[in-house]
């Protein structure tokens, strides 16, 4: 099985995430084979990817209108027919239904969405640890025998 990420950050904190995300797949034996950002992503990776993990930041009125960042460059990512994708949100205050409206964009790519988590930036570590546990519980043959 081979993941790749793809993340969306303005300031560094969905990036951080995408690398602990990264890093704690590794450890639990899912072959990691890129974490690219939206405006340089890794096409090959991405071709021979079996899981494609893709996170933004919650952009909205911190309480209110939340919305995943940068939508209009997501719905725009390649297609992704036949894989299965997660996807995560980093914010500060309430992502509100940012991992919902998230999940339809990456569906609308062609991709099967099998997993999501919100990540408080104040909790990147041990955000990304939980949504890795908890996708790999979800689905273990994502590990390697
Ligand atoms: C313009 C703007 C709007 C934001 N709106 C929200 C919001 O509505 N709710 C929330 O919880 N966080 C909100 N945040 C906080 C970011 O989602 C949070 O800091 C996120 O981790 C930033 O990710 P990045 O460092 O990868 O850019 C907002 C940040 C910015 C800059």
């Amino acid at each position: 099985m081979k993941a790749m990420l793809i993340y969306e950050s303005m300031t560094g904190n969905t990036k951080k995430a995408a690398e602990h995300i990264a890093e704690a797949l590794q450890k639990r034996g899912v072959s990691v084979t890129a974490v690219s950002p939206t405006t340089n992503i890794n096409y090959q990776a991405l071709s021979n990817a079996d899981l494609v993990i893709i996170g933004t930041w919650t952009d909205g009125l911190f309480v209110v209108g939340q919305r995943p960042a940068k939508a209009a460059r997501l719905r725009l990512l390649p297609a992704m027919k036949s894989k299965q994708a997660a996807v995560f949100c980093t914010y500060a205050l309430d992502p509100g239904r940012v991992l919902q409206k998230l999940t339809t964009i990456v569906e609308g790519l062609g991709a099967d969405v099998i997993g999501g988590m919100s990540i408080r930036r104040s909790d990147l570590a041990a955000g990304a640890l939980e949504f890795v546990d908890r996708l790999l519980a979800s689905t273990p043959k994502l590990v390697s025998t």
